[in-house]
């Protein structure tokens, strides 16, 4: 008798938990994305790895004094917080920590890791038990080209007890997204290439403005089987790096550095983050998790949180469309960013490749698209130009690709108010008002060349290499300059930047006023989306550095 009750009594409380349970990301885009294929259902036995966001505590304290340390104005201003007082402001409770070991526990996973600051889990178990702990979640392998993902085609769940404790569950959802790296083969022919030196007399770098203080250091993220090979870089250095002292050889490289061929991408950043950066201490951090059924952009966030020195600049080119993301992700994605805002650090993102986006809503009604962590109000983000005239190193002008717009998902914050709104109310032709949200987070912040690089990759300079990929460590590399000068001073470095670059009001800065980027409008796909303006606008953003000046500016 008595098995058969407790057979009826577990039949019953799992239907209950079933029926119960809580969706985290209800909002979350379990479609696969273009490009991956399906292969099939993985094996119960197989690992996956999981990653549980646990809620933090104090997240508006944290946010408030993320506003004062990066305010100038403020007596906090440059105030900021050890990894390990970050822990104490918003480290879980214990019953947050308790309530999650249980359920995990109770659902035999008990391989788990965590991090410094306490807030991630991350816990190896078979696909069987993740399915369980999951309700809703079924593993399967999809693959594009030479990677292989395994996620659920279908959403998770957490049971209700467990739901007030959790953001959300990685590992499931997300597929790998990075920013392209573009070939221009539009602009082949003669042409001014972008090199070290070119960029260096644009930006006003003389051979002294390099480097000097040991403790002063940069980085760059890459991800996807992104490698960079040493030698490349040093041959890069032999050929682009005269006339200024530079190192030619990175420092730390955080993660896994596969063999293989070099990835375009990431020897773009290494490069010209050191050229720019010129004797900076330069670290990579490299794809950190392999396991398939990680998000390689969140492995990083994870990083940050789990060392208690890292670099005081980062670039990183990934992003994903907004609207394919959770805003639960999103948001916890946005805390990771006041984390690092807190501790000193800059975090710089490309804005994109293409333009304000397009995406389709119904049959030939268009929106644009805004990209994530482009649209965070916690990043500072690069957009793109190129040279008026090809063959002169004299005025930029917008490149059409430069990402720009307004968010869907985070209001606009106070800091870029005023320059928002005088671009909208003095702007006359803008795009009609249902393609955008006038009421988002506005980007870019700044700019930089993004066409026509050159780039040594497996030991061979190639030409053309374009995107704000390319900008972004090029302006990344100069805050790090300013930094320099910031530490020898015995200063605070500049940490969360755009308090103190919108308060300049284009000071510093180059001011790009000519030309569109792309978009569409209804049916007409590469139309017009916004176009440059004086002072900030959506697609430049407050324009290109003018190194002696912007020191001077952000040296007080
Ligand atoms: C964080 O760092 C500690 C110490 O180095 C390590 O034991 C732990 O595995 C790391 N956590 C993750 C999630 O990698
Ligand atoms: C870029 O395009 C040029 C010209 O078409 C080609 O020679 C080169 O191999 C391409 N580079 C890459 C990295 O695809
Ligand atoms: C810096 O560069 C700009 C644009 O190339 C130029 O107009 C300016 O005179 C240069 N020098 C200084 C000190 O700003
Ligand atoms: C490069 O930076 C180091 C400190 O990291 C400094 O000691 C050295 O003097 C710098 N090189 C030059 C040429 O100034
Ligand atoms: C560099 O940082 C270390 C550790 O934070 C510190 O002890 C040292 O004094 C710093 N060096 C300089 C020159 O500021
Ligand atoms: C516009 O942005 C705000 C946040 O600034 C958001 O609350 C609102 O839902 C957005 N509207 C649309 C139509 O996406």
């Amino acid at each position: 008798m008595a098995p058969r009750i407790l057979f009826l009594g577990l039949l019953w409380m799992s239907l209950g938990a079933l029926a119960e349970s809580v969706h985290l990301e209800p909002d979350q885009s379990v479609r696969v994305p273009d490009g991956w294929r399906h292969v099939e259902r993985v094996d119960g036995s197989e690992d996956v790895i999981l990653t549980f966001a646990l809620k933090q505590q104090r997240v508006d304290k944290l946010k408030n004094l993320v506003d004062q340390v990066s305010d100038p104005r403020s007596q906090q201003y440059g105030h900021y917080l050890s990894l390990a007082e970050l822990s104490d402001l918003v480290g879980p409770s214990e019953e947050t920590l308790g309530t999650v070991r249980n359920w995990l526990e109770k659902h035999g996973i008990w391989d788990c890791l965590t991090v410094l600051t306490g807030d991630f889990l991350q816990c190896r178990t078979q696909a069987r038990n993740a399915e369980k702990l999951l309700p809703g979640a079924q593993f399967h392998r999809y693959v594009k080209g030479d990677l292989s993902v395994v996620r659920s085609g279908t959403p998770y769940s957490v049971s209700p007890q467990v739901a007030p404790h959790i953001d959300f569950v990685g590992g499931l959802h997300r597929f790998p997204s990075h920013r392209k790296v573009l070939n221009s083969t539009a602009a082949a022919g003669f042409h001014l290439g972008v090199t070290p030196t070119v960029l260096r007399q644009r930006y006003n770098l003389s051979a002294s403005d390099i480097g000097r203080h040991p403790n002063n250091s940069q980085g760059c993220a890459q991800f996807l089987e992104q490698y960079f090979h040493p030698a490349d870089l040093s041959e890069f250095m032999y050929l682009f790096g005269r006339g200024f002292s530079h190192h030619s050889e990175v420092d730390h490289v955080v993660g896994e550095q596969g063999g293989g061929r070099a990835g375009l991408e990431a020897s773009l950043d290494v490069e010209y983050i050191m050229s720019t950066g010129a004797n900076i201490s330069t670290w990579v951090f490299s794809n950190p998790g392999r396991h398939e059924s990680q998000e390689p952009f969140l492995q990083w966030m994870i990083l940050l949180s789990n060392m208690s020195s890292v670099p005081w600049v980062h670039t990183i080119s990934y992003g994903d469309d907004e609207d394919t993301l959770s805003v639960a992700f999103m948001q916890r994605i946005n805390v990771e960013f006041l984390k690092a805002a807190s501790r000193g650090l800059t975090i710089l993102f490309a804005s994109g490749d293409d333009g304000a986006g397009c995406r389709e809503v119904v049959k030939a009604k268009n929106v644009f698209r805004p990209s994530f962590p482009a649209s965070s109000p916690y990043v500072t983000t690069v957009g793109g130009t190129s040279f008026k005239n090809p063959f002169q190193v004299t005025r930029e002008v917008t490149d059409y690709i430069s990402g720009g717009g307004f968010s869907n998902v985070f209001p606009m914050p106070q800091y870029q108010v005023s320059a928002v709104s005088k671009y909208l109310q003095s702007t006359e032709k803008l795009p009609p008002e249902s393609y955008y949200n006038r009421s988002g987070r506005a980007y870019p912040d700044v700019a930089a060349l993004s066409d026509n690089y050159w780039v040594v990759i497996n030991r061979v300079p190639v030409p053309w290499v374009s995107g704000t990929s390319a900008s972004t460590p090029v302006f990344g590399g100069i805050i790090a300059l300013i930094n320099d000068h910031r530490l020898q001073k015995g200063l605070p470095t500049l940490g969360f930047l755009n308090p103190a670059l919108y308060a300049l009001k284009g000071d510093g800065l180059s001011d790009v006023t000519e030309g569109c980027h792309l978009s569409c409008i209804d049916d007409i796909v590469l139309g017009q989306g916004f176009c440059a303006t004086p002072s900030w606008d959506p697609v430049t953003g407050w324009g290109t550095p003018n190194f002696p000046e912007l020191l001077k500016a952000l040296l007080r």
